[in-house]
């Protein structure tokens, strides 16, 4: 059986450019695939989180309250994938990772969001490969892989097609821990998936075909990060 994890960022899946046809096709990739291929999709936030955030904070929430916020939106969306990919997919997004692999058993479909204030999706997402022995881990982000910096900010940024977990882990390390902050990935999120020795692969949510490519382990745009001990 191939067990494929997805972290699936919000900023793909609602950025407000044919966000329903993405969904359509999203559906059409996933369930070509064989019966032996078994996913677990969990999503973000994306602006709706961001945008939510921002008000509370200006409203003088405390962190916890912003981070509830947070996996709110997430399930908001969870809630979008699961009417995407219809009677094939557990009917609720998954609210922790017990119930996500619980329900992975019966459901060759399992849609979840965030679950505790403290962390992202990326987080719950490595949690759940972790657990689930997963096969691959996916991060689909709004950038084709990691890069050497920000490339929505630095031109100059170039990305890196092949790195060691631990090179992963030095590259997020040190990135803001504030609800709704943001990089390529949480470094929580970074660390479980070094300590698991999981085969991750970071490439752009929109580019359906290279996500196709590296599920079939074929050559794609984007990064791959190899498990190592370092
Ligand atoms: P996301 O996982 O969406 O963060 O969670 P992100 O890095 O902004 O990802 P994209 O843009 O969707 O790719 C949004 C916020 O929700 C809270 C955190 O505050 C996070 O920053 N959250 C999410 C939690 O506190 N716990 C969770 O399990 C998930």
């Amino acid at each position: 059986m191939k067990k494929i994890v997805i972290s699936l960022g919000g900023s793909i899946l609602v950025r407000g450019e044919d966000d329903s046809g993405y969904l359509r096709a999203l559906r059409e990739l996933l369930t070509s695939f064989p019966g032996e291929y078994r996913f677990i999709i969990i999503t973000g936030g994306g602006p709706t989180a961001r945008e939510y955030i921002a008000h509370g904070r200006d409203l003088g929430s405390d962190e916890a309250t912003l981070d509830w916020i947070g996996i709110a939106a997430s399930r908001l969306n969870a809630w979008l994938v699961i009417s995407a990919i219809g009677p094939s997919c557990y009917p609720r997004p998954a609210e922790d990772i017990e119930e996500a692999l619980s329900a992975s058993s019966s459901f060759r479909f399992v849609v979840g969001g965030g679950t505790h204030p403290g962390h992202t999706t990326d987080t719950v997402s490595a949690l759940i490969a972790e657990r689930w022995k997963a096969s691959a881990f996916l991060n689909l982000t709004a950038v084709p892989g990691a890069f050497t910096d920000d490339p929505t900010v630095n031109e100059e940024a170039t990305r890196i097609d092949r790195m060691t977990s631990s090179r992963l882990l030095k590259l997020v390390s040190g990135t803001d821990k504030g609800a709704g902050s943001h990089s390529v990935m949480d470094p929580l999120a970074a660390n479980i998936l070094h300590r698991a020795r999981l085969p991750t692969y970071i490439l752009h949510g929109r580019d359906l075909g290279s996500v196709a490519s590296c599920m079939r382990g074929e050559p794609f745009q984007g990064t791959v990060i190899e498990p190592d001990g370092g």
